[in-house]
Order: structure tokens, then sequence, then C-alpha cells
């Protein structure tokens, strides 16, 4: 190698000084975290929240309040949105409210039960219910109430709630809400434990906002129906969903969320009932989801970081995690914390695997423009650019907030603190959006169940599954 005196020298120099600048900025241009002090913990959540926040594009001239950019799916934005009513209660911080009422109020359709006509052909039971828990944290945290003349968080909740009770569905499989509300679409012959552990959830709480015993009753519902079709097995492990043609034929992969959704609705039973067999079934859901926490003997990577098991460490593209899995850990993370508010002796359980977890998570967020954007797989510390966008940041932020859950209080009821105004009957004022079009059997072969879809994913995911069959 020969270099020019006067130039070469000079200019392989800077770009070593510029390489070490940058490889510098890298390494520290990560969203820094020190979880014994509240006001770290909250500049975190403001960065992670921001980055999600990158992909709301309903506040722009000409777009539809309420939606992110594609390719999110309307329940994704639901989800969202009850990310930030948390992001508002842990950290105070108003910066998004305007964004995150105006989606909410927006989205609610004509029964003011979230059904809105431009998506509501292609709903699921748990797309509809995921807005549904987004207004139901909104009244218990008293999050500000929409003006008088629009229909207000508990409401809203009831409405959610109350068009479900209309879809339970005995003709199959002895009751359960399918998947889907529509004949014509795929999942309508899947019963899954999205659709009915958000529902039982979202009873479970209104149960205990209300106080009305007809919510608690729908909770045990939903719960029962879920072991007896053997959705939640007697280990406690959260199953995927059944097909409704024969009832025996389950996927049985596990997401994150689907335990998630089991473990706030059992600790809100536990709260209201204060029995010891919803104490033993949360603190079974509980030992069970231990299997959503990296084991390294099991090469998952750093102890107790939370992963998403079923597609996290696929190396197919098959069984990559697609946008919605993207954000289940999520909603793990947020249901863990309101079993913490709800069965306060859980949190010497929960809270280890959430510190570990949000370290590992803001240490992951290292890339893109900003330095700080977020990626999927936190207990390997890997960053890819395929995984970086809402799902991962909405993630990340729920993990780092939830560990403020003790600067806040508790979740309000109607009889404690909480102002929001309820209808016990919202939400059923058009049959259009409560009922299913048509509830008659499906035999046309051309509807193809999402059972037998869902199996041909699975047998392309088990790779990095495989434990769950031992
Ligand atoms: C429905 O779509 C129309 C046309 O894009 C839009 O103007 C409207 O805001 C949408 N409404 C909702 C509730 O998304
Ligand atoms: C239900 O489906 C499973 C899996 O495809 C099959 O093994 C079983 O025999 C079926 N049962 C009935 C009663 O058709
Ligand atoms: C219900 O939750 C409240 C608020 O966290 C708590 O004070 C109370 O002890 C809980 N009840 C039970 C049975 O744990
Ligand atoms: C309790 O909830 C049920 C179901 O929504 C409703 O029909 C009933 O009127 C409610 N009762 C009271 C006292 O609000």
């Amino acid at each position: 190698m020969i270099l020019s005196p006067n130039g070469g020298i000079y200019r392989l120099l800077s770009s070593l000084l510029l390489l070490l600048a940058l490889v510098g900025r890298v390494a520290q241009a990560q969203i820094p975290l020190d979880l014994d002090n509240q006001e770290s913990i909250k500049s975190a959540a403001k960065i992670a929240a921001a980055g999600m926040m990158r992909d709301y594009i309903g506040n722009q001239p000409g777009q539809i309040p309420g939606r992110f950019v594609e390719p999110y799916y309307w329940w994704e934005c639901g989800a969202a949105w009850g990310a930030m009513i948390d992001y508002w209660y842990y950290t105070g911080d108003t910066t998004w409210n305007k964004d995150v009422t105006e989606g909410l109020l927006w989205q609610v359709g004509p029964a003011a039960n979230y059904m809105p006509p431009n998506v509501s052909k292609s709903l699921g039971n748990d797309d509809q219910c995921f807005w549904g828990l987004a207004v139901m944290a909104a009244a218990e945290k008293n999050y500000p109430d929409p003006p008088a003349d629009q229909p207000q968080w508990l409401a809203l909740a009831q409405g959610v709630f109350n068009s479900q009770t209309r879809r339970w569905d005995t003709k199959t499989c002895n009751g359960g809400l399918r998947w889907q509300i529509f004949t014509f679409n795929n999942g309508f012959n899947y019963k899954n434990s999205i659709s009915n552990g958000c529902f039982f959830q979202l009873a479970a709480r209104l149960a205990r906002y209300t106080g009305n015993d007809t919510y608690a009753q729908w909770a045990e519902r939903a719960y029962d129906w879920t072991v007896e079709s053997g959705l939640l097995s007697p280990r406690y492990e959260v199953y995927d969903g059944i097909a409704t043609d024969n009832c025996t034929n389950m996927d049985i992969i596990q997401w994150t969320y689907n335990a998630g959704t089991y473990i706030a609705g059992a600790a809100f039973l536990y709260n209201i009932t204060n029995s010891a067999i919803w104490k033993n079934r949360l603190d079974s859901l509980i030992t069970a989801a231990s299997v959503m926490f990296a084991n390294p003997d099991w090469g998952q990577g750093e102890k107790d970081v939370m992963i998403e098991p079923a597609c996290e460490f696929n190396t197919q593209p098959a069984g990559f995690c697609d946008p919605d899995q993207q954000s289940f850990k999520a909603y793990l993370a947020r249901f863990m914390i309101l079993a913490v508010k709800m069965a306060p002796y859980t949190e010497s359980i929960i809270m280890p695997y959430l510190r570990t977890t949000a370290l590992a998570a803001a240490k992951n967020c290292r890339g893109g423009a900003d330095g700080t954007t977020c990626s999927l797989r936190w207990s390997k510390d890997d960053w890819q650019v395929m995984y970086t966008g809402m799902g991962e940041q909405m993630a990340v932020l729920e993990v780092i907030q939830s560990n403020l859950q003790r600067s806040v209080g508790i979740p309000v009821t109607a009889d404690k603190g909480g102002t929001s105004k309820g209808d016990p009957n919202a939400g059923l004022s058009d049959e259009r959006t409560v009922q299913p079009l048509d509830l008659s059997p499906i035999e046309t072969k051309d509807r193809v169940g999402a059972g037998f879809i869902t199996a041909i994913v699975v047998s392309g995911v088990l790779g990095g599954a495989w434990w769950m069959l031992i």
C-alpha cells in the first residue's frame, strides 16, 4: 500500500478518527435506563413512546385519526392507544393525549362499540376487544373524560362487552367466542384464546369497576369454557385455538399475549372474590408463563428476559414474527402489571422478570437514524432492521414503563374515584355491528378455516418452539 505523503495518511487518519467516533456514538446511543431512578425510567419511556408515535399518521391532514401506517392493522392501533394511556398514567406526560383521545373517539363506530364500518367486515372479536381494553384502562386510570356529547370511556367498554355477549356461541364446542365475527372471513370457524381471553379480562375488569355481578358471571363463563375446551391446559398453558368443525383439532402454540390476558383476568377475579380458587388459578397461570422468559439452557439468551418463544428465534422466513406478533410482548408486560396491582403479593414474582426485561430491552434500542430505535430479540441483544417498527417500540415502552408501577395508584372504580360515565345497555343500537350477518353452518369448501391455515403455519413455526411439546 502506497500512501502519498501529504494526502493519504491524513485521509486514513481522519477516516479512522471518524470510525472511532461513530463506534463511540453507536455504543452510547441506546436508551439509557436506571431502574432505581424514576426520572430515568420516565425519559426512557419517553424515547420509546416517541419512537412508536413516529408511525402514527392519523394526525396529519387527509389521514384517518386513530390509524397508524401500514402494515399495522386496526386492532394494533387500539392496542397502541392502550399503551399510550398507560404512558400518560405512568409519566404524567400529556404530549400525546390529544392524539390518543382523538383516535379513540374517531373509531367508535355508529353503535359506539368499536365496529366502525370502514374495517368492521374484517374484524375479529379480538380486534374489537383490544380497543375495549384501551377505553377500560382510560376509565380505570381516570384518563381525561371526553366532552359530554361524546361516548364515554366506560360506556364504550360496556358497548364492546355487550356486543360480544351476543356472539357467545353455544352451537359449536359448547360455547366460546369465535375468532371472526362474520361467516365470510377465514377464522369464523376457529375459536381462539385471544378472543375469549380478552373478553374474559374485559368482563372481569368491568365487574370490578362497576360492582355489577353480571360481568363477573360472564368472566367465569369465559374462563370455564377455556378450560372445558382444552385451550387452557391442566398445566395452565394457554393454547391458541380450536377448529369448530370438530372441536378437538387444536393449535397448541403459545403466545405471550394469550397467557397475559388470562393472568390479568384471573387477577381481577382474585381481587374481587379474595378466594383460594382464583389465587390458585392466578399463581398457576403466572408459573406457566415462565416459558415466556428466556432460559439460557435452551439457547434463548439472557435469563429471564421476555421472549416470544413461538417465533422469535426462528430462522426460516415462514417462522418469523409478523407485525402483529412483534407487538405481543407489550401486552404480557401490561397485563402482568395489572396482576401486580390486583394481587400485590405477586409483585415479588413478577417484577424481577420485568426489571431484567426492561434493562435488556432498553439496551437493544440502539439502531436506526436516531440511534435509539428498538428491535425485538432483547435476550440476545440482537438488533435487526427487519424487526423495527411500531410493535417493537410498543413492547419496549410497556416493559420500561411497567417499572414505574409503584409510583402510581391502583385502578379506580365507580365507587372509589372513577369519573367515567357508564351505560349498561351501550353498544347495542345497531344490530349489524352486534350479530354476525349469518350464523348458519359453514359448508362451502371455499370457507377454509383458520384452524387449517394455522395448522400449516404451526408446522413451520414449531422449529423454535419444540420445547412446548415436551
Ligand atoms: C372511513 O374512511 C373514510 C375514507 O377514507 C375516512 O374519511 C373516515 O375518516 C374513515 N372513518 C373511520 C372511522 O375510520
Ligand atoms: C378431529 O380432528 C383431529 C385432527 O385432525 C382428528 O385426529 C380426529 O379424529 C377428529 N375427530 C373427529 C371426531 O372427527
Ligand atoms: C385488591 O387490590 C387492592 C389494590 O391493590 C389491594 O389493596 C387489595 O389487597 C387487593 N385484594 C386482594 C384480595 O389481594
Ligand atoms: C348489570 O349489567 C347487566 C349487563 O350489562 C345489565 O343488564 C344490568 O342492567 C346491570 N345492572 C345494573 C344494576 O346496572
